[in-house]
């Protein structure tokens, strides 16, 4: 999509937050049949951190990230105007960004959450994009936080060895037209595949003694359910594809771009797509090994950690694709201006 602007926006610093808690391959080999080895080869991930005890939850990793980035932008929380807050796992089913938005001391801040599971910070930022590109706000904080150990089948071995949880902001700030770094973005959705990665409700029969005035059906969410080998399979052929159509909408070419940051599900995944786009793989921005698929947290993790590690230089181009839930996929190209 080439986007059509009043004014600018751009990435002015980024924060992450992850749990204390690091649990190793070895470690989930005693709760369930599996081995450092298989996971290593089939995912390259060797270690995810895990909330551990009741007073670490989604808002304590969420206002951490986002005080980091707010001390590294050198902004007040008083001059946030919107916090989005990208995240599937809420503590509250009305929505956990007002939390973050109290915890922080963002008063002044409009604050709601976002649902896109694993797409969810691309869809975040470029959200906070059109705020900020069409002059309704300046300063906006993007969150995406992930606890899915919470909603983890801890004796299915084919999703407990995958996810993490943790925590990752940006600050967006508004500037000229000349100095936009968020340059373009494609979005895409298939409902007709919801089923193959889902959190499901499914509602029980209740035997109430109102029943004969009141028919009610109430349930509950059931653990993380994914047909593993499908979202695979749809995630290395239609992520290079929205890639591509959005590089092309910018007159960008694959060669010229300098990083690939894509959600963090799977090692195997982030070459694959690579490849197609015959991106080379020193391009490729990685650190799943380390915490697991963190869902909406995993990209926004992985960006403030290839800055820490002086990785990205200004006006170095990154192209950032989520995918997962939904299902949902899309890519957002961002130049870096610092
Ligand atoms: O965040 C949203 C996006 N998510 C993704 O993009 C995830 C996409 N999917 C994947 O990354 C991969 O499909 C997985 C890593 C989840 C699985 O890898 P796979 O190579 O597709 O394995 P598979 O599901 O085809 O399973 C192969 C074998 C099966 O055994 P049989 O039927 O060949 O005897 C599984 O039962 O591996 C078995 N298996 C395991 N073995 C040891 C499945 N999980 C495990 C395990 N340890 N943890």
């Amino acid at each position: 999509m080439v986007l059509s602007i009043l004014k600018g926006a751009r990435i002015l610093a980024t924060g992450s937050a992850v749990p204390d808690l690091s649990i190793k391959n070895e470690e989930l080999s005693q709760i369930v049949n599996t081995s450092n080895e298989w996971i290593v080869n089939r995912t390259g991930i060797q270690e995810r951190r895990i909330l551990k005890n009741k007073e670490e939850s989604i808002i304590t990793l969420a206002s951490s990230a986002s005080i980091k980035a707010l001390k590294n932008a050198s902004m007040n929380p008083l001059d946030i105007d919107l916090i989005i807050l990208a995240t599937s796992s809420p503590n509250d089913l009305f929505g956990s960004a007002a939390q973050v938005q109290a915890k922080i001391g963002a008063k002044k801040a409009v604050a709601f959450d976002l649902t896109a599971a694993c797409s969810g910070f691309v869809l975040s930022v470029i959200t906070a994009a059109q705020f900020i590109q069409n002059g309704s706000y300046n300063n906006i904080l993007v969150v995406g936080a992930d606890v899915l150990s919470k909603w983890i089948d801890w004796s299915d071995r084919s999703t407990c060895i995958l996810f993490g949880d943790g925590a990752g902001a940006v600050v967006i700030q508004s500037c000229s037209k000349e100095e936009n770094g968020i340059l373009g973005f494609q979005l895409n959705t298939n409902g007709k595949e919801a089923q193959q990665l889902s959190i499901p409700y499914k509602e029980n029969d209740i035997d109430s003694k109102h029943s004969h005035l009141l028919h009610i059906n109430q349930g509950r969410f059931q653990h993380l359910y994914m047909n593993g080998k499908e979202v695979y399979k749809f995630a290395v052929s239609q992520v290079p594809i929205s890639i591509l159509k959005c590089l092309t909408s910018l007159n960008i070419l694959p060669e010229n771009i300098q990083w690939l940051l894509l959600h963090q599900a799977n090692e195997r995944i982030l070459h694959a797509v690579a490849n197609r786009l015959s991106i080379t793989s020193n391009k490729i921005i990685s650190n799943l090994n380390k915490y697991g698929n963190t869902s909406a947290a995993s990209i926004p993790i992985a960006l403030d950690e290839a800055l820490k590690d002086k990785k990205i230089k200004k006006d170095d181009i990154i192209v950032v694709s989520g995918f997962g839930a939904g299902l949902t996929w899309g890519t957002v190209v961002i130049q870096w201006k610092y």
